[in-house]
Formats: C-alpha cells, sequence, structure tokens
C-alpha cells in the first residue's frame, strides 16, 4: 500500500466515532463529517476517551479532522466509510452523492448491519468501487471487521481493503457474497429468533436465557466457534442432535408477535424500565459497566500481545 491513505468516515455516531478512532490510532490521516453540528463537535473528546482507555496516546486524536461539509470531507480519500443510520433510502442518496464527488479511485463502503450492499449501491453509477465494512458495536473494542463483496465489486478492491483493515489492527474476513446480514448478523439474529421463540413460549424468563447463554456454550464461544466444536467433538453428534432437534426450533420467517407486542406497549429496552425484563436504572448501569470494562480489558489484552509480538520480532531481526 503506498502511502499513508486518507480514510474518510460519514456519520460520527455511535460507529462513526469509535471507527474514525481506530484509524486514527493507526496512524492515518481521517476526515469525518457529519451534518448534526453537535455530533460532530464531540467526535474529540469521544475519541480521546477511548483511547485513554486503551492506554493510547491521545496525540493521536489530533489525525481526525472535522468536516462540515460531505465536499470537503472527501477530498482526496482513499476510502470512504458510511456509517450513517439504517435507512436504505438515506443510504442510497449517501451513495450516490459520493459516487459524483470522489474520483474513480476512491472506494465507497457502508458499515449497514444488514441492508444488502448491492441495494444500498443501486442508484450510484459506478458499482464496482462499492464494498461493505462491517465493523462491530463498539468497533474500537470489538476486533472483526467483515468486508463484503457484491457481484459489481472489482476484486483487487477487497485486496486492497482487506490489507488496509489489517493494517489499522482489525481482523479482518472477505464474506465472498453479498447476502442480507452477512455472516455475522445471521447468526446473531438466528440466536436471538429463537431466544426470543424460548421466551415468548414460557420455557424461561429473559434472565435465565441470558445466563445459559453467557455461562453455557457462550463461555467458550470467544475460543471455540461452533464448527470447531462440531469437528472437535465429531460431526456425528451434529447429526444426531439435528435429526432430533431441527423440526422444534422456531421458523417464523418475520419478526416474533412477542417482540411486536412488547415495543407496542412502550417495553423497549433499558431506557424505558423495561424491555424482555424489568430494568431499574442502577441494574442497567450495572450491565452497561459489565460490558465496558470487560471489551476494554479485552481489548488492551489484545493491544498488548500486538506489541509484545512486534518487539520480539524487531530483536530477533536485529
Ligand atoms: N449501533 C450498532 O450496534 C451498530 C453496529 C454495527 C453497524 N451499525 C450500523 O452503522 C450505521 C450507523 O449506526 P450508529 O449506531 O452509529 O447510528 P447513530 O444514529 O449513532 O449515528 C448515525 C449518524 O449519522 C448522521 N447522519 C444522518 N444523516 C446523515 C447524512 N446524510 N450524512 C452523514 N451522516 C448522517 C447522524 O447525525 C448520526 O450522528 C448504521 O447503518 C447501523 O446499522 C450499527
Amino acid at each position: 500500500m503506498g502511502g499513508t491513505p486518507k480514510i474518510t468516515i460519514v456519520g460520527a455516531g455511535l460507529m462513526g466515532h469509535g471507527i474514525a478512532q481506530i484509524f486514527a490510532a493507526a496512524g492515518f490521516p481521517v476526515s469525518i463529517h457529519d451534518p448534526n453540528a453537535k455530533v460532530l463537535a464531540a467526535v474529540p473528546v469521544r475519541v480521546e476517551a477511548i483511547m485513554q482507555a486503551l492506554g493510547i496516546d491521545v496525540a493521536l486524536a489530533a489525525n481526525i479532522v472535522l468536516n462540515e461539509t460531505l465536499e470537503e470531507a472527501v477530498e482526496g480519500a482513499a476510502l470512504v466509510i458510511e456509517a450513517a443510520p439504517e435507512k436504505l433510502e438515506l443510504k442510497q442518496m449517501i451513495f450516490s452523492e459520493l459516487d459524483r464527488l470522489t474520483g474513480p479511485q476512491t472506494i465507497l463502503a457502508s458499515n449497514t448491519s444488514v441492508i444488502p450492499i448491492t441495494d444500498i449501491a443501486a442508484k450510484a453509477g459506478n458499482r464496482s468501487r462499492i464494498l461493505g465494512t462491517h465493523f462491530w458495536n463498539p468497533p474500537h473494542f470489538v476486533p472483526l471487521v467483515e468486508v463484503i463483496q457484491t457481484a459489481m465489486t472489482d476484486p483487487a478492491h477487497i485486496v486492497w481493503t482487506l490489507d488496509l483493515m489489517t493494517e489499522a489492527g482489525m481482523s479482518a474476513v472477505h464474506v465472498k457474497k453479498d447476502v442480507a446480514g452477512f455472516i455475522g448478523n445471521r447468526l446473531q439474529h438466528a440466536l436471538k429468533r429463537e431466544a426470543i421463540a424460548l421466551v415468548a413460549d414460557g420455557v424461561c424468563d429473559a434472565a435465565t436465557l441470558d445466563k445459559v447463554v453467557r455461562e453455557g456454550f457462550g463461555a467458550r464461544l470467544g475460543v471455540l466457534g461452533p464448527l470447531e466444536q462440531s469437528d472437535m467433538i465429531g460431526l456425528q453428534l451434529t447429526l444426531d442432535c439435528h435429526e432430533v432437534l431441527l423440526p422444534h426450533l422456531d421458523n417464523t420467517p418475520h419478526a416474533h408477535p412477542f417482540l411486536r407486542e412488547k415495543i407496542a406497549k412502550g417495553e423497549t429496552g433499558m431506557e424505558a424500565g423495561a424491555g424482555f425484563r424489568k430494568w431499574t436504572v442502577k441494574e442497567a448501569d450495572e450491565v452497561r459497566k459489565r460490558f465496558q470494562d470487560y471489551m476494554a480489558a479485552s481489548a488492551r489484552k489484545r493491544r498488548n500481545e500486538t506489541e509484545n509480538t512486534h518487539q520480539n520480532a524487531r530483536l530477533v531481526a536485529r
């Protein structure tokens, strides 16, 4: 990769500022744009807070330039990552603007959670430079990014983007087909569908369900993927389990009525004091803190391990 490419982030909300932090911390020049002036102005403070939590020199936050207009933000960018709200028409409008404002060498990526990249690219002229870069929340703590190829994406742009993500310290995977939800969110929502169905059916309450995941098979998921686990125990057991179990799994082809009822009753989650279960402010804060502390500690550990590996490689090279 020649020179240090400039990265532009479009949308400075929850995901956008975290993605900007990743590239700034890795030494890339970053531009960020958001039509909401308050959100844009908050980026430096939010980025410095992440850097402090990760033990990164906060001076690196100066790699980020705030831009009030999209046109200024994309000037000279090698890669533009869109992190605007999850609305198809809005994303289509942004991509046709990006297509108009940038030269053919600029790669345009969406951080959409589930919308096929092909749909997002539908109104752009040059679709060969459009692909997906799906980061996870919080992007500065979760190592994975899915790089999604459409039928029209130039494969060379996929290779370049995978290399760039690795250089920025991310763990990048290639999603070879543009399927809704890509890999991670298909798996995550298949699990959520069954979780909601079990609670709706009265098999257990929400707290029990979460405990079974966290302290049961979830306890090993960070070190053993489901297919590795199947291979480890032997495929015959997976086949035997599937023959009995699969006909009983929920296959509702749309959002479960139980979820819709909750939302209709105003039980929309922690902020509302109730979602799948009731939440006091203290309980909700404890869960948020548990999550933040765990994720930050894991990210710091990974950074230290990477630093040690680099130091050892330098010693060997001497
Ligand atoms: N929140 C998550 O857990 C998560 C995880 C992975 C991917 N994503 C995806 O990332 C994207 C952003 O999600 P988020 O959670 O950061 O949302 P967010 O609401 O926190 O941030 C979106 C930002 O986009 C800005 N915006 C609105 N219109 C814009 C425009 N025309 N141009 C540029 N910016 C505009 C908003 O002002 C806002 O600051 C979505 O596609 C979402 O599905 C979210």
